[in-house]
């Protein structure tokens, strides 16, 4: 951006001091009084040049009072270059903001692969899965935006004992067909299994044959894993389908069956893997690593968690050669990856860059939802509640809500609020779940940001005007309240970089909110229909490319934003 300011400090700087190696930063300063764009690089330069940063300032600013973009330029503080810019050269970077609404086309390179979701399969979703599917798809949306090569994959939990205790359950105490059943009356048996196993430790045993028989591929097990299978994805694709998440990849624990078996052989050949107790095998890490002891294999033979991620990389590595592997899962695992990262590496293996994605706990305002005991808070009921409790305020909201379809907008508003509501928090810690806040007209949320678009299309449709777009200016000047609005337009690539980077929806959601607010501020303060000429122009134009904006990056977010509300 400002590349005609760039080049022209950068040409001074050469000139002037013979330094040809700069790179210059523009920053939007927080204070209005300090101009549009402010740039630190005399600061930088004092040391190498020998100068003090106020005389650089100096040389800068008059060779950039020069450019015809430039309406003033100021040195300030110890050394920091401002500019006001004239209407017209700030209006013309809104091109770039234009860009940044759609996707950059997909660059041709190795691919970065983001495994998220993940849940266990013949349980229901718990609304503690919402956190690793809607963060893990942000940032893989946020990737594909930016035109990174994703791949994305979901590593079902479909393997393990649990299987054996299902399918002994189900012998003992089913009362219908398997295909008859629903995931919650798996969920039943499984309960079931926990409850007896307690009063009978032998169900245990039972059970682990059983799952040994599944490791076998015994055919019996093996139909009856797969009709469980079957009726898991189905239940939570329809949740996958509200919460607008698609994983390309459903390469669950079960894929790695063959794979497991080369990775112990060649780890005990390497001496990572040892004989542990028991007949176990393992993996014991260097005492500075503080890592604990590994399990790769028990002693029965089975495999487990770990042995399957292991195979999981090598899979990945082999099929997709990729830069990057993320995972994006529960802090609570931090143990696990950081003993499975340590233990490819003293495999040996050429590795790509390895990344957990962390995402703290949830915690819940509502005293009803923390201390439910036993069974699982479903997310399904949670997403049902939220759009009820939308449905509610739509209605108590009245004239002040236009809708065609309150049942769409309801649904919208709702499952956007629980995820709105999620990604708008710094992922890295504790998320609080309030209902309160994540479905309040005014604040950081959701239905704040789908008001803000609707009000936007509405104002478009008023307009009747067809051809919308930034006027040439000539010698109208910006109010306060469309400088900052055309601030906050212009920083809409970077916060998506940014988020990018760092892989913080938060960030992103941030931003959105600010620009609402910052667009809000726009419309209470000046009138937009009714201003006259030029500036009625670039009015509607400020205001349809803020809707773009909301509407891209709420998509982003896998929240849809509606046209009327
Ligand atoms: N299924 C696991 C769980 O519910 C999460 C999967 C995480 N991914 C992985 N590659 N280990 O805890």
């Amino acid at each position: 951006m400002f590349k005609s300011l760039t080049s022209a400090a950068i040409s001074e700087v050469q000139n002037e001091y013979g330094i040809d190696d700069v790179s210059i930063n523009w920053r939007r300063p927080q204070d209005k009084s300090h101009g549009d764009i402010s740039t630190a690089i005399a600061l930088q330069l004092a040391k190498e040049v020998g100068k003090s940063p106020r005389d650089i300032a100096e040389k800068i600013c008059t060779a950039l009072g020069k450019d015809e973009s430039v309406d003033r330029c100021e040195v300030a503080g110890a050394g920091y270059v401002n500019i006001w810019l004239k209407p017209n050269a700030l209006i013309s970077e809104l091109i770039n903001t234009e860009q940044s609404c759609s996707k950059t086309p997909k660059r041709d390179e190795d691919p970065i692969v983001i495994e998220y979701s993940g849940p266990n399969i013949a349980k229901p979703l718990g609304i503690h899965h919402v956190l690793s599917t809607v963060i893990g798809q942000a940032v893989s949306n946020l990737h594909t935006h930016l035109g990174y090569n994703v791949i994305t994959v979901n590593h079902f939990g479909d393997w393990g004992t649990q299987f054996g205790k299902l399918s002994v359950a189900f012998d003992k105490w089913a009362e219908k067909e398997l295909s008859d059943h629903s995931i919650d009356d798996l969920l039943a048996l499984y309960v079931r299994f926990h409850e007896e196993a307690e009063k009978d430790s032998s169900l245990d045993d039972v059970a682990r044959e059983a799952f040994c028989k599944l490791e076998k591929g015994e055919k019996e097990i093996t139909d009856f894993w797969k009709t469980v299978v079957e009726i898991s994805l189905k239940a939570i694709n329809e949740l996958y389908d509200r919460l607008h998440v698609e994983i390309e990849y459903p390469h669950s624990e079960s894929m790695y069956q063959d794979l497991m078996e080369p990775i112990l052989k060649e780890g005990l050949k390497k001496n990572v893997f040892v004989e542990g107790d028991k007949g176990a095998v393992v993996v014991e890490f260097e005492e500075e690593t503080g890592l604990s002891t590994a399990v790769v294999q028990k002693g029965d033979s089975a495999t487990i968690y770990l042995t399957r991620d292991l195979a999981q990389i090598r899979y990945r590595i082999d099929t997709w050669h990729p830069k990057e592997i993320n995972y994006v899962v529960d802090v609570a695992q931090s143990l696990h990856f950081k003993q499975l990262f340590k233990t490819v590496e003293m495999l040996g293996w050429e590795l790509p860059n390895l990344d957990h994605i962390l995402f703290g706990r949830m915690r819940f305002k509502d005293v009803e939802m923390s201390t439910r005991k036993g069974n699982i808070l479903r997310l399904e009921q949670v997403l049902n509640e939220a759009v009820d409790r939308a449905g509610e305020k739509i209605k108590t909201h009245g004239d002040s809500i236009k809708t065609d379809n309150s049942d769409d907008l309801a649904e919208m508003m709702g499952v956007g609020s629980v995820v709105y509501g999620v990604l708008s928090q710094n992922r890295k810690m504790d998320m609080m779940f309030d209902w309160d806040k994540f479905l309040s007209f005014e604040g950081n949320s959701a239905p704040y940001l789908q008001y803000t678009h609707a009000r936007t299309c509405s104002i478009l449709r008023k307009s009747e005007t067809d051809n919308i777009h930034f006027p040439n200016l000539t010698d109208e000047t910006l109010e306060t309240k469309e400088r900052v609005l055309v601030g906050t337009l212009l920083q809409f690539s970077s916060a998506l970089q940014d988020a990018c980077d760092s892989k913080m929806p938060h960030v992103l959601a941030n931003y959105l909110y600010q620009l609402c607010q910052d667009y809000n501020a726009f419309y209470n303060d000046l009138p937009i229909l009714k201003a006259e000429g030029a500036m009625r122009d670039v009015r509607l134009a400020l205001t349809s490319l803020t809707a773009s904006v909301l509407k891209a990056g709420a998509k982003i977010l896998t929240i849809r934003v509606p046209e009327r509300m």
